[in-house]
């Protein structure tokens, strides 16, 4: 057993069944929340309302207030200020077996000395249900997450991908409304969380609850989230889909979080239909500016690794000249950095398509990237 492998789950005994809901109805609500320990801030006024049914994942990176707001909407923390409504009932001051969620922790053990199947059923066991609804549901809840047939094993039998199974399962089995996830796949190596991103899909899928899932990793909030909150310093930073918080960052902490970008702070130099630059050091760097961003102002611009090419010298066409300065062979990708002279350095990030050719440190190249491309910032 490696440690920091094991999960534990709460049990809640309300038991009322997730069901798929009308579009747009709230789950669950936080209004103008605040949590401080011992006089420290640590969640500033957070307003927030999750839809029924949806993935909805917290991002940010470590320290930012994740758990806290999770724990908090779990009961397990209070808030010091603010209101907090679970399907439309105020909970401040109700207790987390008394709320309609269940809460999958990050870090904690299973019950090592007990079974699968007994540590699954402790929750039910505890709000003394018969045993025939109590096995019945085990054995519901062990087909869900594809243990069947596992229920005699002891914990210390399984691996650390099937821990987290039971660990889902025992949250599972009390039929939460809102499913709170901390990290739970943050232990496991690489392949193994990618297989169970699609396993949390696919329960998401078939029970049709609203899932809270916390994570640091934004690749995993962007490939299994309907929504992600972006949080930094105890603020939520932005809220959208994963596309919108990708591709149209709220600002300099968005856009510096998610993804690799190209950073370069300007002046707005001209605007025109569809095209305009913004000068970087005294040269142009071409890009489209949105409304609100006047002649002279000053900028901030964030270009994504991956929207820069690289052509030949002599391509024709728009483009900026500039010369090689390392190439780093990453398999699925091909990194290049670029010189562009005054405006400093570009990196541009390719698909490895098979006609990526090897080239020189010195070589002239010529960059570019569609005019918008580029997300300009207030700075
Ligand atoms: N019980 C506590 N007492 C004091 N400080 C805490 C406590 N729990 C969390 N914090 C602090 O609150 C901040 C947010 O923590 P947390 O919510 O665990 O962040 P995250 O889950 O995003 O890593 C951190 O600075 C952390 O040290
Ligand atoms: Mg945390």
């Amino acid at each position: 057993m490696e440690p920091g492998e094991e999960l534990v789950t709460t049990s809640s005994q309300a038991s009322v069944g997730a069901e798929q809901s009308p579009a747009g109805e709230t789950a669950v609500s936080l209004q103008g929340i605040t949590k401080a320990f011992g006089g420290v801030t640590v969640l500033e006024p957070t307003t927030l309302d999750i839809r029924k049914g949806e993935f909805f994942s917290l991002l940010g990176p470590s320290g930012c207030g994740k758990t806290t707001l999770l724990r908090i909407i779990g009961g397990f923390e209070h808030p010091s200020g603010g209101e907090l409504l679970i399907g439309g009932q105020p909970m401040l001051g109700t207790q987390p077996y008394d709320r309609r969620t269940n809460m999958v922790f990050q870090h904690g053990a299973l019950f090592p000395h007990l079974t699968v199947a007994e540590n699954i059923a402790f929750g039910l066991e505890m709000s003394r249900k018969p045993r025939g609804a109590i096995d019945r549901k085990v054995a519901e809840a062990l087909d869900l997450v594809r243990l069947d047939g596992f229920g005699a094993r002891r914990i210390d039998q399984l691996s650390g991908g099937q821990r987290q199974r039971v660990a889902m399962a025992r949250a599972l089995v009390n039929e939460p409304e809102v499913l709170l996830l901390d990290e739970p796949l943050g232990a496991l190596d690489l392949k193994l969380r990618l297989q169970m991103q699609d396993e949390l899909k696919r329960l998401h899928r078939a029970i049709g609850g609203t899932f809270i899932f916390v994570t640091h990793d934004q690749g995993e909030a962007i490939s299994m989230s309907d929504r992600i909150a972006v949080m930094s310093r105890g603020v939520i930073q932005q809220v959208g889909s994963p596309r919108d918080v990708y591709e149209k960052p709220a600002n300099r902490f968005v856009a510096e979080f998610m993804g690799h970008s190209n950073f370069y702070t300007g002046q707005v130099g001209r605007r025109e239909d569809g095209a305009g630059e913004v000068i970087v050091n005294g040269r142009p760097f071409p890009c489209t500016i949105p409304p609100g961003f006047a002649v002279g102002a000053p900028v901030f611009v964030a270009l994504r690794y991956e929207r820069v090419e690289v052509a030949p010298p002599d391509d024709p066409g728009f483009g900026l000249d500039g010369t090689l300065v390392e190439e780093a062979y990453l398999g699925p990708t091909v990194q290049r950095t670029i010189d562009l002279g005054e405006i400093g350095l570009i990196v541009s990030d390719t698909a490895n398509n098979g006609r990526e050719r090897a080239m020189a440190p010195g070589s002239r190249v010529r960059v570019r990237w569609l005019a918008d491309s580029p997300t300009l910032l207030a700075p």
